[in-house]
């Protein structure tokens, strides 16, 4: 982490866990134990469908909510399909785009691109997806497959517009899997991050870009991974379920600021 030049993002996604009323219920326990007058960035990515619940639990606290997918057009016929635009107006802050479940649904760079720009064009904040597969990684070619997704995906944001995306680095092999990259493993790909959005915009830009880590991070393994230079937060899946679990993750954050 680097708290001089980025915020800290501590962000759940409760993938398709969770129903508008256990919502409420994480809610309600959620604020009892939350810490509070920290710096760290609290984000709650949850299913479109409990975001209302969500919302209204969290009025007043500093815990933003995020969506976990979007469509890029902004309306029209497209049965199914939730707008940039629509999340805005249920008081959605943040969305998580190119998660490689996503991905692996048939989800494309192209279509992430044009995600972004639209998330970007609403005034949301993207938490943009990126990670290896464990074929990728036993091949040797983690850094070339990541330098490629960033290059895909940011096609066509302008600098400024960069800046305001939160990059994850989620290692396939590691999501849902209890297997963690190391915290040498996982500083070392966020370094390539950084080195590869400063060539494709500025150092400036790369300085103050926040660069989250996902996959089996818990309240043991969080501290460790925090205390990277270039690890300025999580993507949680699985520990985020939990109130008090989640907020292990976010004292683990708030540590290191005192
Ligand atoms: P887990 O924390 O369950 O490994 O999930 C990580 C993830 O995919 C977050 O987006």
């Amino acid at each position: 982490m680097n708290h001089k030049y980025r915020k800290t993002v501590i962000a759940a996604n409760w993938k398709m866990n969770k129903t508008p009323t256990e919502t409420r219920t994480f809610g309600a326990e959620f604020r009892r134990i939350l810490p509070r007058g920290r710096w760290c960035e609290i984000v709650l990515c949850m299913p479109a469908i409990c975001i209302p619940a969500g919302v209204k639990a969290m009025r007043d606290t500093r815990v933003n909510i995020g969506a976990e997918n979007m469509y890029h057009e902004t309306f029209g016929a497209f049965t199914g399909e939730i707008s940039a635009p629509m999340l805005v107006d249920a008081g959605v802050k943040y969305v998580i785009l190119g998660h490689s479940e996503r991905r692996a649904m048939g989800e494309t760079d192209a279509d992430i691109n044009k995600k972004l720009i639209a998330a970007l064009e609403a005034g949301l904040t993207p938490i943009l997806c990126v990670g290896e597969s464990l074929e990728q990684r036993k091949s040797g070619v983690t850094f070339e497959h990541i330098t490629m997704q960033l290059k895909l995906d940011f096609q066509n944001i302008q600098p400024e517009q960069l800046r305001r995306i939160v990059v994850a680095y989620e290692p396939i092999w590691a999501i849902g899997t209890g297997l963690t990259a190391t915290p040498e493993e996982a500083e070392e790909v966020c370094q390539h991050i950084r080195t590869v959005i400063r060539k494709l915009s500025s150092a400036k830009t790369a300085r103050a870009t926040s660069i989250l880590y996902g996959g089996s991070m818990n309240g043991d393994n969080a501290a460790q991974l925090l205390a990277q230079p270039d690890i300025d937060g999580g993507l949680i899946g699985g520990a985020s379920l939990d109130p008090e679990k989640f907020v292990k993750i976010i004292n683990a954050a708030n540590q290191d600021a005192e």
